[in-house]
This record gives structure tokens, sequence and C-alpha cells, in this order.
């Protein structure tokens, strides 16, 4: 999401609208184009996120293709979203980008500043179109513009000395102007009493029979007011999706980004080309991060955190020490609620660790080769080293849980809780089922399955006794 942004004064609040009606033929794909991820997010989801951060007071999306799994994936109130009006406004047929703008108009205020995104360009930054803002002022029209070695297939701005005089698309323009390299990004900040006007006199006269939202710099010109180019020179924050290749190509583009800004803070990547952050990665001092590894969601890695390579991470806290080893998969839920997961301290995970939604562990617990761990809290120093499950449970400190045991949760119907107490030793192969409580400093026999709680310092031992047969014969054929 958006940056800092420089605490600028304007008369005028910012009402940002974004085109998303296209239909992304090249996608070749069900999903409408503004839907597909970038970096674990929807493109148009990225737009919505940067009109936040610009603290943009409504936010009016233009839907046609796909309009209504559109707009129900942007309807239910996340974080973003409730912090702005947002309305969803129909262009059907799509005629277009000036049409488009037409749907929005009696959704517009008159008193505001109009910043016109689109939803397959998604990386547009907040503190640019800030940059933008100020340079429209309230009364100019400010256009943001890029110089491109190839323009093709773009609207060139042209200029008149260093004067804006219009845009013309590719497939209007001359010989001469198709040379120019200074080319229209399709964002733009416009005064939207002004923008109302212009876009009542749009026509769609020209090779595509479309109504053009650029030719309102025509109209700018011929009324006296000042048009303004505010070009940039990174191109990442206006490039459009149109088809697969162009997805990951930003989205690797994207990822490597991401990737120099860690290790500028330090991290160390075995190779920034192997790392895939889909959200929030936050990382003390002295981490290292192998390769192949995914951050979904909000991650926090504390000083000195070591990475395995292969491990998909999500939504949860690491602290200091703590190593992770290779092929494990943490899954934690939704930031913030009791379904995040924590590792503590100089924990040491997997390799091929499974931590699921709810795991809390604590300084210095081990989980070992193939041990699952779902809504379950082990204290500091509790061990479960080898092809385990612990769900639905609570694990004193210094417990140790052998390979092979497993909590019996779930009856069927309900799920129910085991909790194993301080200094336990669980032998191999136990069934702990739940609702069960082993109590403090005791011992389970190997493969013993427990339906009764244990006293403190109990041994139990709930299993066939052995029986041998002295020198048995086995059939024979
Ligand atoms: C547009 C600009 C061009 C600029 C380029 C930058 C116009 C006429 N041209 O061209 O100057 O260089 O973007 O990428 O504006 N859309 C609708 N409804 C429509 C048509 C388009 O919502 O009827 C949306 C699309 O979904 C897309 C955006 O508007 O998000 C831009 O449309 P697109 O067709 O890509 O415009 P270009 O022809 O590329
Ligand atoms: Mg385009």
């Amino acid at each position: 999401m958006g940056s800092k942004l420089e605490n600028v004064k304007l008369a005028s609040a910012v009402d940002v609208v974004i085109m998303a009606a296209g239909k992304g033929t090249r996608m070749k794909s069900k999903l409408p184009k503004v839907l597909h991820l970038l970096a674990g997010r929807a493109l148009l989801k990225h737009v919505v996120d940067t009109a936040a951060a610009l603290l943009a007071r409504q936010v009016t999306i233009i839907t046609g293709h796909g309009a209504m799994e559109v707009e129900a994936a942007l309807a239910s109130p996340t974080d973003s979203t409730a912090l702005f009006d947002i309305n969803f406004v129909r262009q059907e047929p799509q005629l277009g980008t000036g049409h488009a703008l037409q749907q929005a108009v009696p959704v517009l205020r008159d008193d505001g500043i109009v910043v016109v995104l689109s939803g397959d360009v998604p990386l547009i930054a907040a503190d640019t179109l800030q940059q933008l803002i100020n340079a429209c002022g309230g009364t100019q029209l400010a256009l943001l513009t890029i110089d491109f070695a190839d323009p093709t297939g773009y609207g060139r701005i042209v200029r008149q000395g260093e004067q804006v005089q219009a845009i013309v698309e590719h497939k209007d323009a001359s010989e001469a102007q198709r040379a120019i390299k200074e080319i229209y990004s399709g964002i733009m900040a416009v005064p939207a009493k002004l923008l109302k006007a212009w876009l009542a006199r749009l026509d769609n006269k020209n090779s595509q029979g479309e109504y053009y939202l650029t030719d309102i710099v025509k109209f700018a010109v011929a009324d006296g007011v000042p048009v303004v180019a505010h070009k940039i020179g990174d191109a990442l924050q206006v490039a459009g999706i149109n088809s697969p290749v162009q997805l990951a190509e930003l989205e690797r583009a994207f990822q490597m980004r991401q990737a120099v800004q860690l290790m500028e803070q330090g991290v160390r990547l075995a190779d920034p080309a192997r790392l895939d952050v889909r959200g929030q990665l936050v990382c003390a001092q002295d981490v290292s991060i192998d390769v192949n590894c995914v951050f979904e969601g909000a991650v926090t890695l504390g000083e000195g955190v070591k990475i395995g390579a292969n491990c998909v991470i999500s939504n949860a806290t690491i602290d200091a020490g703590a190593v992770i080893h290779p092929f494990t998969h943490i899954e934690g839920g939704k930031p913030g609620t009791k379904d995040a997961i924590e590792v503590g301290a100089g924990a040491l995970i997997g390799p091929f660790a499974r931590l699921r939604p709810g795991a809390k562990l604590g300084p210095e617990v081990h989980i070992g080769n193939f041990v699952e761990v779902k809504n379950s809290t082990l204290a500091r120093g509790a061990k479960a080293n080898h092809l385990a499950y612990l769900g639905d449970a609570t694990v004193g400190e210094r417990v140790n849980y052998g390979a092979g045991s497993i909590t019996a949760n779930y009856d069927g119907a309900f799920k129910h809780r085991t909790v194993i107490e301080a200094d336990v030793h669980i032998g191999s192969n136990c069934v702990l089922i739940a609702p069960l409580t082993v109590g403090a400093g005791g011992t389970v026999g190997g493969g013993s399955t427990l339906t009764k709680d244990t006293a403190p310092g109990a041994l139990s031992v709930a299993r066939g006794k052995q029986v041998s047969i002295a020198n048995w014969k086995r059939p024979a054929k």
C-alpha cells in the first residue's frame, strides 16, 4: 500500500474513478481481468488500496464485463474500502474511456478533483498520484505521462513548444505523431466541474468509433485551461495488464522490487529472483531466507530468524532466533485473530512440518518432520519431533510428545480439547482421546490409547498386555 504522503492542504477533496469495464479478451479467462491476482491481491484491489492511501473521499468503479463478479469481489467491507464511499457504476455497452467516465458523472460531486485510474494498472503509487493532484491544484488538467522507447499502441502527448495541445491515439496519429515517445499513461487528475463540462462535448468521430476521454485535452486547450504533463520515469507504475505474459512479467518485476527493498534493509536472500511476498513481510535484523519461499498475508520475522528453502508461510509471527527448516508449511488464519500463528524465540520447526491456524508455539519448541499442529498451544521447550498430530491441545513446558502420537480431537460432531501438563512424556504411537488431561510429570507408555484423565506423576499404559508364545510355528503350505 501507499507510502506516507506529504501532507498537502488542498481546497478540493479527491474523488477517484477506476475504469474496469473492459473485457480483457487477451487474458483468455472466465475471470474478469481486474480480478486476476498480482502478488496475491486482485489487480483492482491494488488500485483501490492506493486510493485509500490517497485518502480519497469517494471511489467510483466503472464495471461492465463481469460486473457482478467484480462488484461482489470488492463490495465486502475490507480494511481499505471501509475508508471511503465506494460506488459501482455500470457501463453497458463499452463505448470507450470517455463513455466510461460519462457514466460516473451522476455520482461525482462538483467540488472535487477527479483522479482517473485503470483497474488493470495495479502498481501506480500513491505518492505519484499525490504529485499529479498537486499539479492539478484544483484548476488545471494534469496528465501522467512517460517516455517509452516503443510507444506503439499508446496515446501520444502532442505539444506545441512546451505546451501540451492534445493526446492523439496511436490509431489516429500521423507518422510524425507516431514518432513521439511521450505517451499518456491513462491516468489524469482533473477538476470535477471542468471534467463534467468536457465529457458532455465528446464525440466518437475517430478511427475506432469510440468516445475518447483523451479528447478532453483539446477542450481544455480551447477553453484556456492549462494542461500540465507530469512525467515519471518508473514504467512499472503505469504498466497495464492485458495478457498472462504481461501479468507474469509484472509479478516478477514487482517481486524483484520487494526483494531489493528487503535486502536494502539487511535481509539476506539466497536468490532475490526466487522469493514471493504476497502481502507484508516485516523482518528484523539478520534474517536469512533460502530459495523458493512464499510469504502470504502478514508475516513478521524476528532477529536472526532463518527460513529454509521451499517454505510457504502465511500470517505468522516468528520470534528471534527461530529456525524454519526446509519444506515447512505455516498456514495462519487472519492476522490479529486467534488463528494467526506464533512461533516462539529459538524454536526449531521442520523440515516438512505443518502449522495450521491457531498454532501458538512458545520459545524453544521443537516441531519435527511430518508433525501437524492445529489450534494448539505449546509452552516453552515442548517437543514433538516426528510424525505426530496435535489438534486442539494445550501442551505444557518441556513435554515430550512421541513419534506417531495423535490427539483424537473430533468425535464426528464436536471438537474436544486435550491438556498435556508440564513435563509429561508421551511415548510413541499413542492416541489421546479428547477431552482428556494428562497430569503434570506423567508418563504414557508407547502404543497407549487413553480415554481417561491421568493423575500427576502417574505412568499410564493402556494397551493389550504382551503375550509371547515360545517356539511358535508359522503355518506352512
Ligand atoms: C487508453 C488511452 C491512451 C493511453 C492508454 C494507456 C483513451 C482513448 N486512450 O488507451 O491514450 O495511452 O489508455 O494505457 O483513453 N475501459 C472501460 N470502458 C470502455 C473502454 C475502456 O472501462 O468503454 C477501461 C478498460 O477496462 C481499461 C481502461 O479503461 O481499464 C483503458 O482502456 P483501454 O481499452 O486499455 O484503452 P487504450 O485503448 O489502451
Ligand atoms: Mg489499454
